[in-house]
C-alpha cells in the first residue's frame, strides 16, 4: 500500500471528481476513506464518523454485510464474468430474476432487465417506453414529462428528463421532446401554496395542461421519483403520485418510477411506488440491490407492458438495448444475497423507527438554528435540511458557510452530504439509535460553530 505521504500528496492531482470542479478538489483535497465497519467510516487519519450519507444512498446493510462479501467471492471464483446477450444467460441471474418478481409482485412487476447502474436504468426505461408505443402502433408517442427538481442520473437521456439546472446548462443541447412539470415541493414553487395537498393538485393540473398542451398522443412517458431524492428530498402529499398515474392513465402515457434511492426499504415501505400506492409501468433500480458492493441496476417491467413485447409478431419488440455488465453474474449473486438480508433484516421497519427519530432530531435542530430555513423528512430514512440566509427573503445559504458545517459535523462523528443549500441525510437502514444520535448532535455542533 501506498505511504500517508504519497496518498496525500497525489489527492484529486490525477483523477477529476464526479459532481466536483476539478479546481476545488485540487483547493479542497477530498476526504480520504481508508475503511468501514458497521456504518462507519474511517479517513487517513483514522477519525472515524457516522456515514450518514449511507455511501451514495446505496450501502443500506452497512459496510459489514458478510453473506454479500461472501456472495461476491464464492461467484468471483465459479463464474466470474459471462455475457447474457441473446443466447446466453447464468444460473444466478435466473434465479435473481424468479426473487425480484416475487418481491415485486405488489408493484405489479414481473419482469427484469438489468444494468450497470441508476444512469443506465432510466436509459433503459425511455428507450422501451418508445419502443412500447411503436410495437403498438403509436409511433408518436416519443416525448417524456418529468418533475422539476428530479435527478435521472448523469446519461444524456436522463439528463433531459432531469429537473435540476446544474446538471444540463453546460451539456445542452440536451434530448429534444422533454418537458417539465412543477414539483410539489412547498417551500417552493411557482403558486406561492404551502398547503401540500393544494399544492399537489396544482402540480397535477400543470401537468395535465402540458399534456393537453403538447398533445397526449405525442407523449411515451412520465418519469419521477416516489420521493424526490437527491433535488433535495421532497416527499409530495400522499394524493401526488396517485394522481400522477390516474393522469398518465387517462392520456395512455407510459410511468417510469425512477426507483434508484427508493427501492429496497429507504421510504419505509419496500418501495417508493408501494409507499404510495401506485403501481407505475416500469421502476428503474439499481444502489441498494447489491448495497452498493457491486455496479448493478435493474429495471422492472408490469406485466402489462410485457405482454405486449412478448406478444409481438413483428420483430418490433427486439431489443436493442443491453449493456455488457447486463445480468453480471457477480452482480447477480451479490443481489440474491443482498436482497435475501435485506427482508430476513426487515430493513423498512428499521427504515421508518430511525426515520421518525431522525427527522424529530432535526425538528429539534430548526427550532433552534435559524439558519435552517425547511427540514423535509418523515418517509423512512431520507431527509434534508434547505439552509437559507433569510428565512423571509429564503435565500440559500453561501456555500462556504455550508461546507463549513458539513466540515464541523464531520469533525463531530457524522459524515453528512451537501447538495445546493441542502444537507441530505440517507444513513443504512441498518442504523441504530444511537448512532442515529450522533448524526443529530454532530449537526447541532455543524450549526453552533457558524
Ligand atoms: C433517483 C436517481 N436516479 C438515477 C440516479 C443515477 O444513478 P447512478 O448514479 O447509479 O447512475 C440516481 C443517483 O443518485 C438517483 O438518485
Amino acid at each position: 500500500m501506498k505511504s500517508e505521504n504519497f496518498l496525500k500528496e497525489n489527492n484529486a492531482r490525477s483523477l477529476w471528481h464526479p459532481m466536483a470542479h476539478p479546481a476545488d478538489s485540487i483547493a479542497n483535497p477530498p476526504e480520504i476513506i481508508m475503511k468501514a465497519e458497521g456504518v462507519k467510516i474511517t479517513d487517513i487519519n483514522g477519525h472515524q464518523t457516522v456515514d450518514a450519507v449511507g455511501g451514495l444512498w446505496n450501502v443500506n446493510l452497512g459496510y459489514s454485510c458478510q453473506p454479500v462479501k461472501q456472495a461476491i467471492s464464492e461467484q468471483l471464483n465459479k463464474l466470474p464474468y459471462y455475457s447474457i446477450f441473446r443466447g446466453t444467460t447464468n444460473d444466478v441471474i435466473i434465479e435473481l430474476s424468479e426473487m425480484l418478481r416475487d418481491f415485486f409482485e405488489p408493484d405489479g412487476l414481473s419482469r427484469a432487465f438489468y444494468t450497470s447502474g441508476g444512469s443506465d436504468s432510466i436509459e433503459i426505461a425511455l428507450r422501451l417506453a418508445r419502443q412500447y408505443h411503436k410495437i403498438r402502433g403509436e409511433a408518436g408517442r416519443v416525448k417524456y414529462l418529468s418533475l422539476k427538481k428530479g435527478y435521472h442520473g448523469t446519461h444524456t437521456g436522463g439528463a433531459s428528463v432531469n429537473g435540476n439546472a446544474n446538471f444540463r446548462t453546460q451539456y445542452e443541447p440536451l434530448m429534444p421532446g422533454c418537458y417539465h412539470i412543477p414539483a410539489p415541493y412547498t417551500y417552493r414553487n411557482p403558486f406561492n401554496e404551502t398547503d401540500p395537498q393544494k399544492l399537489a393538485q396544482a402540480c397535477l393540473s400543470a401537468m395535465e395542461d402540458e399534456i393537453k398542451f403538447q398533445g397526449a398522443e405525442t407523449i411515451a412517458a412520465m418519469v419521477m421519483e416516489p420521493i424526490l431524492g437527491a433535488g433535495g428530498v421532497i416527499p409530495p402529499h400522499e394524493t401526488f403520485m396517485p394522481g400522477v398515474r390516474a393522469l398518465c392513465d387517462k392520456y395512455g402515457i407510459l410511468l417510469i418510477a425512477d426507483e434508484v434511492i427508493t427501492a429496497f426499504g429507504r421510504t419505509g415501505s419496500w418501495s417508493g411506488s408501494r409507499h404510495w400506492g401506485v403501481k407505475p409501468d416500469f421502476m428503474c433500480t439499481a444502489k441498494a440491490i447489491t448495497n452498493g458492493y457491486f455496479p448493478f441496476g435493474a429495471v422492472l417491467i408490469s406485466d402489462q407492458i410485457a405482454e405486449i413485447f412478448e406478444g409481438d409478431k413483428t420483430g418490433k419488440a427486439a431489443i436493442g438495448s443491453g449493456y455488457t455488465y447486463s445480468g453480471h453474474p457477480v452482480g447477480a449473486a451479490a443481489a440474491i444475497a443482498c436482497l435475501k438480508e435485506t427482508v430476513s433484516l426487515k430493513v423498512n421497519d428499521n427504515a421508518s423507527a430511525r426515520g421518525e427519530q431522525l427527522f424529530a432530531g432535526i425538528n429539534a435542530l430548526k427550532t433552534k438554528h435559524g439558519i435552517i430555513g425547511n427540514i423535509r423528512g418523515g418517509h423512512g430514512l431520507m431527509c434534508a435540511l434547505e439552509l437559507v440566509s433569510d428565512k423571509t427573503s429564503k435565500t440559500p445559504i453561501d456555500k462556504a458557510t455550508i461546507n463549513n458545517i458539513q466540515k464541523t459535523a464531520y469533525e463531530s462523528g457524522a459524515m453528512v452530504r451537501v447538495s445546493g443549500n441542502n444537507i441530505i441525510l440517507s444513513p443504512p437502514l441498518i442504523i441504530n439509535e444511537d448512532e442515529t444520535d450522533i448524526i443529530i448532535s454532530a449537526l447541532d455542533t455543524g450549526f453552533g460553530s457558524i
